[in-house]
This record gives structure tokens, C-alpha cells and sequence, in this order.
């Protein structure tokens, strides 16, 4: 089943009299089970593209289809239902609630799906345990380090076991260790329940863990690699 369905996706930003094109003819097919990693240095358009395939922007040309559902269709409250319901977004610049605590910024997408109270705390109390956040979790995000406030959005995407999750970078504040235990978790959860993943980095030991690499350098897809996982 094709969960990402990207057709000569561009995107173009205007900046006064200039015209910055941050994403130009993507193509990209994902399948349901797939662990994908894009890679390119700082500019190169990866979260634009991100933005597009997670629904938060809309491309200036181009198709996208999310479980052979052209996005292109809905209206807002069917693109967050979707967001909601399939889609995990790990934001490179994190997105939590200042004002909510690490479990409750975790909980947040357990209370829209409409969960009852204990099933949130269990479901809640496991995810932060498996990030290594138990002892943090009444922490707001100001009380947490870049590295804790990463792993609390990496907790708050999976909390849902979306079908697809979109990772930006989800381990650039981590330290190595750390990085490689959060991989392992969304491995995990992909070989358990064929979560779909496509993550973003620029560290060649995360790249590692990927079964296709796509290469982007302004905008465009330079290059495509497929491994067998170690
Ligand atoms: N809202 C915006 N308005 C204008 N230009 C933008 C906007 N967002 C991004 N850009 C430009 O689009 C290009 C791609 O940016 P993008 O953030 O997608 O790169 P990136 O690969 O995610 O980089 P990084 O690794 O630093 O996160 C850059 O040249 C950037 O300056
Ligand atoms: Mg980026």
C-alpha cells in the first residue's frame, strides 16, 4: 500500500523581489512498512518537503497523495483529521506546548483521539519511559534540556502509532547513545507494526539505520541508495 505519493512536488517562497525555490520536482513513493532517511546539508529543502508530505503546507506545484488520498482535496478539518489520526510530525524545531508539562505534552493527541483518562496515563507513562523521560514528565518544556525537549516531541508523535511518522531531524540535539536508543524505538515500532517512517539527518550513524537513503541538495533529488539494514 503506498502510504507518500510525492509527484514533481515544488515549492517556491517569495521574499520580495526574489524567488527562493526550496523544493523543485520531487518525486517520491513510499510504501507502508518503509524506513527512509532524506539527507542533505542545512537549506537544502527538507522540511519544506516535510511540511508538505505532513499536510501543514501545501506545495506550489505538484501532487501529494497520503494513503492514495490526494491531499489537494480536503479542507482543513479533513487535513487535521488526517494529521491527527495517521500522520506523526517530530518537528525539527520541536513545537511543544510551553505551558504543559512533558506528560501532558504527550498526552495532548491521546485526549484529541478522544482516549479515556487511564488509557491515556498507561499509554503515556510507557512512552515516556521508553525515551528515558519518566523523571522529567512533570517538567514544562523551559525545564527541560534541547535533548530532553527532542525526545519529548519524538514521544508525542509516536504516542498515536501513526501509520506514518515524520521525523526532522529527530535526533540532531541527542548524543550519540541517545540518538541511536530513539532509532531504535521507531526500528522497533516498525518491525512490530509496520510503521512507516521517513526521517531526516545529517549523521551518517542514523543514516546507517535506513533501508533507502534519497539525496537532496537544492531542492532536488540528487541520488538514491537502498541497503539491507545491519
Ligand atoms: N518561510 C520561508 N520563506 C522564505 N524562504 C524560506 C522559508 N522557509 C524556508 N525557506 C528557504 O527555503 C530553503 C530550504 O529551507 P529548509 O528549511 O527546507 O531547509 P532544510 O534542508 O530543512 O535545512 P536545515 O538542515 O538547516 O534544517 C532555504 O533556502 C530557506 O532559506
Ligand atoms: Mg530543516
Amino acid at each position: 500500500m503506498s502510504i507518500v505519493s510525492a509527484r514533481q512536488v515544488s515549492k517556491e517562497y517569495k521574499l520580495g523581489k526574489t524567488t527562493v525555490l526550496a523544493v523543485q520536482k520531487i518525486n517520491l513513493e513510499v510504501e507502508k512498512g518503509e524506513f527512509v532517511c532524506i539527507c542533505g546539508p542545512s537549506g537544502s529543502g527538507k522540511t519544506t518537503f516535510f511540511n508538505i508530505i505532513g499536510c501543514l503546507d501545501k506545495p506550489t506545484e505538484g501532487t501529494v497523495q497520503i494513503m492514495n488520498q490526494d491531499v489537494s482535496g480536503l479542507s482543513d478539518a479533513q487535513l487535521s483529521e488526517l494529521r491527527n489520526k495517521s500522520i506523526g510530525f517530530i518537528f525539527q524545531t520541536f513545537n511543544l506546548m510551553p505551558v504543559l508539562t512533558a506528560y501532558e505534552n504527550v498526552e495532548y493527541p491521546l485526549w484529541i483521539l478522544g482516549k479515556e483518562k487511564r488509557e491515556r496515563r498507561r499509554i503515556v507513562l510507557k512512552m515516556l519511559e521508553d525515551v528515558g523521560l519518566l523523571e522529567h514528565k512533570d517538567h514544562k518544556p523551559d525545564e527541560l534540556s534541547g535533548g530532553q525537549r527532542q525526545r519529548v516531541a519524538v514521544a508525542r508523535a509516536l504516542v498515536t502509532m501513526p501509520a506514518l511518522v515524520l521525523a526532522d531531524e529527530p535526533t540532531a540535539n541527542l548524543d550519540s547513545k541517545t540518538g541511536v536508543a530513539i532509532l531504535e524505538l521507531m526500528r522497533k515500532m516498525n518491525d512490530e507494526f509496520s510503521t512507516t517512517f521517513i526521517f531526516s539527518t545529517h549523521d551518517p550513524q542514523i543514516m546507517e539505520y535506513a533501508q533507502k537513503i534519497y539525496h537532496i541538495s537544492d531542492g532536488r533529488f540528487i541520488e538514491e541508495e537502498s541497503r539491507k539494514r545491519g
